[in-house]
């Protein structure tokens, strides 16, 4: 598949007005993405896991107007919310040539997430994901009914996939689940950079159902985004080794996802974690996202392995947020330590029990 794949012919039908929801979920990746080029592709191949519960539901509103401009409004919970507007503004500039619709519209983008919105949770992933479901949603309707590759619904997730990644990276690897690789990978059929596919090999029982239990350590606005994140690793001194590493092991999860090897797992994971962040600490100039409670955390979740072996890890989004990773078969034993001895570490003892999920649905 290339670009041109996603550049429709022109409409059959036009519809005055209408309307589309769409729910989708947030991720949590194992192989991290950081560091890009070009229009928002990776430098290097990334998997991820879908969440179900932390998810973003969006309605998309659309009416007929004669041509010029974008004209949108976003609501999140109900109220307007002009912020996000110039985001939204430069995603529809992005998805343009690939929506030639967007301009002959009017479109108002109701948004709710399941989750607190001042989480720290980035709700770029679900939020992108969703609004790129509704497009294509929309855009389903003006093609020909009769033309077999546009009606195909997997043609029209991965191109949900393909918008989802110009709003936001991580947002390609949300459409489907529960394990999803985006980023082209000579061991992976099928990968590519433009959209996220899913992990097509034998993958262990278990994985199956996987916990994720995000403990909210700093609710507050991130100091630096990811978008400067990511820009600053094209001077890290480290970043062609990191994006080499980043293939191999994504290339060494395909033996573990096989054999269900978790001790593999986790110190692959673990290591991706903390790879990230020292790619911050190693980046000019230098930041550091994690909170001292997010070390403790990470001790007390070390210690309980070695006290109980646990099968619990860790693994770090670009924030300070802890995602607590464990097989469903440790649900009871770890809730019950993250209950007793991790939430003291949360903000307001708050945390989100998750788990993994299938992507992104209809309303
Ligand atoms: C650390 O997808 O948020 O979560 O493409 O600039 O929107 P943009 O970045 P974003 O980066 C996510 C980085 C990460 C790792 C990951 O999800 O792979």
């Amino acid at each position: 598949m290339t670009i041109q794949d996603f550049i429709p012919p022109p409409y059959t039908k036009m519809i005055e007005n209408a309307s589309v929801s769409y729910q989708s979920p947030s991720n949590i990746a194992l192989v991290k993405y950081w560091g890009k080029h070009g229009e928002q592709l990776p430098q290097n191949a990334s998997i991820s896991f879908t969440l179900s519960n932390c998810k973003s539901e969006t309605t998309l509103d659309f009416e007929k107007k004669t041509k010029g401009g974008y004209d949108f409004k976003v609501y999140l919970d109900g109220h307007r919310e002009k912020e996000f507007e110039p985001k939204i503004e430069k995603f529809f500039n992005r998805v343009a040539p690939y929506l030639p619709f967007i301009n002959e519209y009017r479109f108002v983008i109701k948004t709710q997430n399941t989750f607190p919105h001042s989480s720290g949770i980035a709700s770029s992933a679900s939020g992108m994901s969703a609004l790129a479901m509704c497009l294509v949603g929309l855009e389903s309707q003006l093609n020909d009914p009769k033309n077999e590759r546009l009606q195909n619904k997997q043609y029209q997730l991965q191109k949900a996939s393909f918008l989802a990644r110009l709003g936001s990276g991580s947002a390609a690897r949300s459409i489907n689940g529960p394990l999803v690789v985006w980023g082209a990978h000579p061991k992976i059929k099928g990968s590519s950079d433009l959209f996220g596919t899913t992990y097509p090999y034998k993958v262990h029982d278990n994985f199956s159902n996987y916990h994720d239990t995000i403990l909210l350590v700093d609710k507050a606005e991130k100091q630096v985004s990811s978008t400067v994140g990511h820009d600053l690793m094209h001077n890290n001194p480290y970043a062609k080794q990191r994006f080499e590493k980043a293939n191999s092991n994504l290339e060494q999860l395909i033996s573990i996802f096989e054999t269900g090897d978790l001790d593999s797992f986790i110190a692959l994971v673990e290591s991706e974690a903390l790879q990230l962040h020292a790619m911050m600490m190693a980046s000019s100039p230098y930041f550091i996202l994690m909170k001292p409670n997010t070390l403790k955390i990470i001790d007390s979740i070390w210690g309980f392995r070695k006290a109980t072996n646990s099968q619990v890890c860790f693994t770090l989004d670009a924030g300070a947020n802890v995602h607590v990773l464990y097989p469903s078969s440790e649900r009871q034993q770890v809730q019950q330590f993250i209950k007793n001895e991790l939430s003291i570490f949360c903000k307001d003892g708050s945390y989100i029990d998750d788990f993994t999920g299938t992507g992104a649905s209809t309303i």
